[in-house]
């Protein structure tokens, strides 16, 4: 509605690996220049999976935090975050859970996939129900409209900003809302309210989008009005009353093309990971040891590169001469399957040497990163209190 504001949340996992570098974390590091970040660790998701063994969350927090900050994510441009420490995402979704229509929630894909997925677990729970509304009340309550997710969360996104939709229409009306909406208008003054009241006429009259856009648009470069006449004003223009939470956008991150040690995608549940504190000697081996393409049984075979787990990981880090090389030198026998890993060995090593260097400050030093996850905790706090003072607010929750 204002500012872009991009939040993102992962679930303590312990220490990450190249797949999350590639298909997230190096994400992070780009939108820290370009937007306002908020990255947290969603330790709560996590026990609504682990409530039966909560003890190792913790530290899997300290670990995944030193890898976000070796992985290049930083805190002076991004604010970091623990999701346990800033309570008021609790408040929200209790009061959202009022609001939330049973049925919404069955519906969401992953609650019943997940159930059967993890059928070791008992997921009848009300908690592992209520996961997408923690999620909403998670991105609702900083209002963030850009929400980087991979495709499965798709859904989850979807569903924040029907909440969001039917908690502004239940209690975004104010007493005496529409005078208000009419003297913010004059506030924009003649020719601004005038243009402001036609595009509204239009969007209201004749559903064109185009118009509502533009009004948007003009109320977004308005530099004189309080924020409250702003959203009064956003909020006037599609009929209802004021936006007190934000509809976010999912912005989709590009699935994870980091192939593991066996052609899978890298993931720990295959086993087949390299981790971003994973020493040179670890790497090696296991890259040295990767299986190849079965039909190279003796060093004299010829081999077909898309038969064999290396290749993709040349192209993921090799250039075209390097790649050429390993064709040729893999259909003709000419190279032998240690050459051919060599440079894979050397980029991978390369790309880990200064997220290690990096980590290696941060866990000599792990006072650091508590004070940075309590810094921006606190930080985050302060933009959760503000909403939440307009929560309460609208749903006469205010006792003061
Ligand atoms: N559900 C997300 C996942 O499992 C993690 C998450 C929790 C999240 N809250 C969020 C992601 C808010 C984005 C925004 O990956
Ligand atoms: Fe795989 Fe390279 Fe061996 Fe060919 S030469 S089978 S691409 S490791």
């Amino acid at each position: 509605m204002y500012a872009d504001r991009v939040l993102s949340g992962m679930r303590p996992t312990g220490s990450l690996h190249l797949g999350h570098y590639h298909g997230v974390l190096k994400n992070w590091t780009r939108l820290q220049h370009e937007y306002e970040c908020l990255f947290f660790v969603a330790d709560w998701h996590a026990l609504t999976t682990h409530y039966d063994d909560p003890l190792g969350i913790e530290n899997a927090t300290w670990q995944m935090a030193v890898d976000w900050l070796a992985a290049g994510v930083d805190p002076s441009k991004a604010t970091l975050f623990i999701q346990s420490q800033v309570i008021e995402h609790a408040e929200l979704h209790l009061l959202l859970s009022m609001m939330t229509p049973l049925g919404w929630l069955e519906r969401v894909p992953t609650y019943k996939d997940q159930q059967e997925k993890l059928s070791d677990k008992d997921l009848s729970t009300y908690g592992f129900l209520g996961y997408p509304l923690l999620q909403s009340a998670d991105i609702l309550i900083y209002r963030a409209n850009r929400v980087p997710v991979g495709e499965d969360q798709v859904p989850h996104i979807e569903f924040a900003r029907e909440i969001a939709r039917r908690f502004n229409h239940l209690y975004g009306k104010e007493p005496g809302y529409e005078d208000k909406a009419l003297a913010a208008i004059k506030k924009l003054g003649g020719k601004k309210a005038k243009l402001y009241q036609e595009l509204r006429t239009r969007y209201q009259q004749a559903g064109d989008e185009g118009a509502l856009e533009a009004a948007k648009a003009l109320l977004a470069e308005t530099q004189n009005l309080s924020l409250g006449d702003k959203e009064r004003l956003y909020g006037y223009l599609e009929g209802g009353g004021k936006m007190i939470l934000t509809e976010p956008d999912a912005m989709l991150t590009e699935a994870s093309k980091m192939p593991g040690l066996d052609g899978q995608k890298m993931s720990k549940s295959y086993n087949n990971t390299i981790a971003l504190r994973e020493d040179a000697d670890s790497v090696t081996r296991k890259i040295r040891t990767m299986p190849t393409d079965p039909a190279r049984v003796r060093r004299g075979d010829p081999g077909t590169p898309e038969r064999c787990p290396v290749w993709p990981l040349h192209e993921v880090y090799s250039g075209d001469d390097v790649q050429s090389w390993v064709r040729a030198g893999c259909v003709s026998a000419g190279i032998g399957c240690l050459e051919c890993k060599q440079p894979v060995i050397d980029a991978v090593l390369a790309e880990l040497a200064p997220i290690q260097e990096r980590a290696r400050i941060y866990t000599e030093d792990p006072q650091t990163v508590r004070n940075i996850l309590a810094d921006g905790s606190e930080r985050a706090r302060d933009l959760a209190r503000e909403t939440m003072r307009d929560v309460r607010e609208a749903m006469g929750l205010n006792y003061g």
